[in-house]
């Protein structure tokens, strides 16, 4: 693959040697926006949601979702598109449900996940009507269980199973394994006792079973063995407790490439392994076909989004190494520190000249750790160059921090040649914002 083929799909190097996304030249959008900044290609964003909705609806014509992992990348602006194509939407906080609320998101297609939600967590998601909430354990169940009854309400769930299927990523993102903190293990019998307990709840409806096995996942088969897996869980429960099947879902976990050396990952490859495992998994069993919910996060943002930087200083080790430091790094972008994450980049004002020298990417942090790119070839750099890392969609903005109290970026949406600020890069009278205790500054005693 190419380093180009990494970028949004509007990408293209013009005459000039500028990187063009989404019909705006990106070296003058971080002249216009600052730098670092965050840029989303609205056709690549709503191109790979069709491709979901199409690639299911071809592949499970029964009855299917998909509903985006919110946590992958949220903002009011993409709430409004993915609200507009017909998704649905996976919430794992207070806080996500609360912007989902605030971009007037439709309750019924969200879903509420997480393994430690809290009695003001459950207690919006009743009051505001989520569609499903995810119960991922006992204690999760009797509490929901108590709040739905104090309120003479019954909650439609799914009950999130941990099925001890291992996938290849990095050991932070697996989360199907025996030893995770999520959902009810089958090995154990607590997903058995589980959905007995809540079938025989008047406050519980149990429409569903939900897995996920880990995320940047790039084969199907283990997608193929935890469908089975449930299947066979909920074949038991038909014959020993009438417990009908209606909606199921793979969470989600597929894989993008982040650099040349990385799979290619289509999204209809993920798509059709799991709605013929189901279908073929619940004809062998018997089993009426289930809704198929699937939810993709990285796979939908990650390639949609890149990020600016502009370079700066620079130090050459002879014989060891040449650093080239940008205006951005583990503050916005934590994935290489945390995850040991492999990126590529151009340098978005020389797009088309020769990659004639190695160095290593850093970012401005007070930690030798924050390094964005190590060793990678680009044109010779010079202070004031920009920087464009490519597959920067998911998990970044997320995940970024204040450390340093590095304000965190400007996000900006292309589309046709238009460029909208959709979030406004932070302010330093942001950083002070929360802060109660103003003292008025005197000289402290003791001090001439
Ligand atoms: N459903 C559930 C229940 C999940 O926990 C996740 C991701 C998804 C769906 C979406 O997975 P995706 O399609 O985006 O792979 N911070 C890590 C990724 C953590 C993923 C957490 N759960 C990273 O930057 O690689």
């Amino acid at each position: 693959m190419e380093r180009m083929d990494l970028f949004p799909q509007t990408a293209r190097v013009e005459g000039d040697g500028h990187l063009w996304v989404g019909g705006c030249d990106t070296v003058c959008l971080a002249g216009q926006f600052g730098t670092p900044l965050y840029l989303f290609d609205e056709a690549t964003l709503r191109a790979n949601c069709q491709t979901y909705i199409a690639a299911l609806a071809e592949a499970y014509p029964a009855a299917g979702e998909v509903a985006y992992a919110g946590k992958a990348w949220l903002s009011l602006a993409w709430l409004d598109i993915l609200a507009e194509d017909g998704l649905g939407l996976d919430v794992v906080s207070g806080g996500e449900l609360y912007l989902a609320q605030q971009a007037g998101f439709p309750p019924h297609r969200v879903h509420f996940h997480g393994n430690n939600k809290s009695p003001e967590e459950l207690t919006l998601a009743l009051d505001w009507g989520v569609g499903r909430i995810v119960v991922d354990n006992h204690h999760e169940l009797e509490l929901l269980d108590a709040l739905a009854a104090q309120r003479g309400v019954q909650a439609n769930i799914w009950l999130r199973l941990s099925p001890d299927i291992d996938v290849h990523t990095h050991t932070y993102r697996k989360t199907g394994l025996l030893d995770s903190k999520f959902g009810f293990p089958l090995a154990t019998g607590d997903a058995a006792s589980a959905l007995r307990r809540a079938l025989t709840s008047p406050h519980l409806i149990p429409l569903g079973l939900h897995t996920h096995l880990g995320s940047l996942v790039y084969e199907v088969e283990p997608f193929v063995l935890a469908m089975h897996a449930i299947l066979d869980f909920a074949a038991t429960m038909a014959d020993q407790h009438a417990f009908v099947l209606r909606e199921l879902s793979p969470g989600g976990g597929w894989g993008v490439p982040y650099s040349e050396d990385d799979p290619v990952a289509p999204i209809e490859r993920w798509v059709h392994a799991v709605s013929l495992a189901v279908t073929e998994g619940c004809a062998q069993r018997g089993l009426p076909l289930p809704k198929l919910i699937l939810e993709p996060g990285r796979s939908i943002v990650a390639p949609a989004g890149l990020v600016l930087y502009t370079v700066g200083s620079r130090k050459d080790i002879p014989g060891v190494r040449t650093y080239v430091s940008v205006d951005g790094g583990m503050a916005d972008n934590i994935r290489p520190a945390l995850y040991g994450s492999r990126y590529t980049a151009l340098v978005a004002n020389k797009a088309d000249a020769e990659p004639a020298e190695m160095v290593t990417v850093a970012g401005k942090y007070c930690e030798s750790g924050d390094v964005l790119i190590k060793d990678i070839a680009l044109p010779p750099t010079t202070p004031g160059d920009i920087l464009a890392i490519p597959m920067a969609g998911a998990y970044n903005l997320p995940m970024a921090s204040n450390y340093n109290l590095a304000l965190r970026p400007a996000v900006v949406l292309v589309k046709d040649g238009h460029a909208r600020l959709v979030q406004r890069r932070e302010t330093y009278e942001d950083l002070v914002a929360r802060d109660l205790c103003a003292i008025a500054r005197s000289p402290s005693v003791g001090s001439e």
